[in-house]
């Protein structure tokens, strides 16, 4: 596919060349992907001119019309897709990471929110800011759905990190005005001004977007909340994010909070905070009533499989939210969750899959992962595949990076199993290179060499 009809390509652009495979739509979650769903290269080409997608395809279709310049970059063993992109994570959490033996309410109060507090000094969220979209892009994602803190300056420091690097981030200010210690609560009226602000700030500043923030009802007051519903109001391309029915004690809690609600799921529906910009992470303990409401209002769901498990918070029903066409998309929920790598993440959904008698098959994975997820954050028309025109953000895996993954290499019949096979033993070490933008942001170690094509210079990925 291509922008241009020529047979010629024009100057400057870079190509990519190693296997490729990319999404167009939802592949299902049977062995076999649904038809047209997907397109696979086994010697492909990205072909990228100006930071953006001119064509992706086979190398032997698209080698021969590249002006004779042309660099190729070859990824020998490289598997190129799209970036992977992340649909819930804390910025502020990475320090929170492997913190030992507590369950979601006393895991906030012990080890949360006092490392969140730290951020109010503006010199230390820019340096977690920078950290974070650094691993972020050593772990291959390019995109994110990101809580920051309650601190304006943490949000002004993450979009500046994510602007120079040249990442699409979503983003907001956490607001939260009850149940929480001084350093870290906000003020009613103050949540709504300063996100206000930082929303006429960032949205649509370049790639990056504004989030919406409330963290969840147990830390808002009603006040907050109908102002969190006034300003989604005021800016429907907004996104809204929040927590929701992740854990047994904390829903009891917004219970006793809510009393005139008819459940957690109506304090948002009720303060108009559901809608098809909402992404709701966790959504463990609902009922059918709940998933029919959510695909009325199109809100959708983060499932964070790692953060489930590492909590004890319970296992998210996967088939029951497709089922009722409910929108799903993949998150690490770092640092509730262990891993940056949407590698990791895919493996510990399977698992959690498997648990309730349920699979996800390495297509749906990927898809959730790349395209899936970029639909739930609608950025669909900007990345997740390689459709003409889109921005450049794509990932090359590397399916030798590990003893491991080089022997279970030996015993790899199809893409299927290539595929599961990265996402069940791979991490952030299967990253090769990641690339936003067009710009190699990223790039581990060196892979081993093989061949280059004859008729144009090359250059030799990692
Ligand atoms: N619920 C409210 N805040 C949080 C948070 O920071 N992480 C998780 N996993 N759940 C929450
Ligand atoms: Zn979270």
């Amino acid at each position: 596919m291509s922008i241009f009809s020529d047979t010629t390509l024009p100057i400057g652009c870079e190509v990519h060349r190693g296997a490729l495979l990319h999404f167009l739509d939802n592949p299902g979650n049977n062995p076999e992907p649904s038809p047209n769903s997907m397109e696979y290269f086994e010697d492909g080409v990205l072909v990228v001119h100006q930071g953006k997608v001119l064509a992706a395809g086979a190398a032997s279709e698209w080698l021969p019309r590249l002006p004779a310049s042309t660099q190729v970059t070859c990824w020998p063993h490289g598997l190129i897709v799209p970036g992977f992109i992340d649909t819930h994570v804390h910025m502020p959490q990475l320090g929170v990471m492997a913190s030992y033996g507590t369950q979601l309410l006393d895991w906030l109060e012990t080890y949360t929110f006092p490392h969140e507090a730290r951020f109010s000094d503006a010199d230390w969220a820019r340096v977690e800011a920078r950290r974070f979209t650094d691993l972020l892009l050593s772990h291959g994602t390019t995109s994110a759905l990101v809580f920051c803190t309650s601190h304006p300056e943490s949000v002004d420091a993450l979009f500046e990190a994510a602007e120079e690097r040249g990442m699409g981030l979503t983003a907001g200010k956490v607001m939260m005005d009850r149940h929480a210690p001084e350093n870290l609560k906000d003020t009613t009226s103050g949540s709504y001004t300063d996100s206000l602000e930082l929303l006429e700030k960032w949205h649509h500043r370049g790639r990056q977007r504004y989030a919406i923030t409330p963290r969840f009802a147990a830390t808002s007051t009603p006040e907050q909340l109908t102002l969190a519903g006034r300003l989604a109001s005021e800016y429907p391309d907004a996104m809204v994010q929040t927590h929701w029915a992740e854990n047994i004690g904390e829903i009891k809690w917004v219970g006793e909070l809510f009393p005139e609600r008819t459940s957690y799921l109506n304090v948002y529906d009720h303060y108009g905070l559901l809608g098809d910009h909402t992404v709701l992470a966790h959504g463990i303990h609902i009922n059918d009533e709940d998933r029919q409401r959510l695909a009325d209002t199109g809100s959708r769901i983060a499932f964070c499989p790692t953060s489930n498990t590492f909590l004890g918070s319970g296992l998210f029903d996967f088939r029951a939210a497709c089922e009722a066409d409910v929108s799903v998309g993949l998150a690490s929920d770092v640092g509730g969750g262990t891993s940056l790598s949407m590698l990791a993440t895919m493996a510990e959904a399977y698992k959690v899959c498997r648990m309730r008698g349920q699979t996800m098959t390495p297509w749906q994975a990927f898809y959730l992962a790349t395209l899936g997820n970029a639909r739930v954050l609608h950025r669909d028309k900007e990345c997740g595949n390689f459709e003409p025109g889109k921005t450049a953000d794509f990932v090359v895996l590397d399916h030798h990076a590990s003893p491991m993954l080089s022997m279970k290499n030996l015993f790899i019949n199809n893409l299927s199993e290539t595929l599961f096979n990265l996402m069940i033993l791979g991490d952030d070490r299967a990253i090769a290179a990641t690339v936003v933008t067009g710009q190699l942001q990223y790039q581990r170690a060196a892979l081993p060499q093989s061949g280059t094509s004859p008729t144009h210079s090359h250059t030799q990925g990692a």
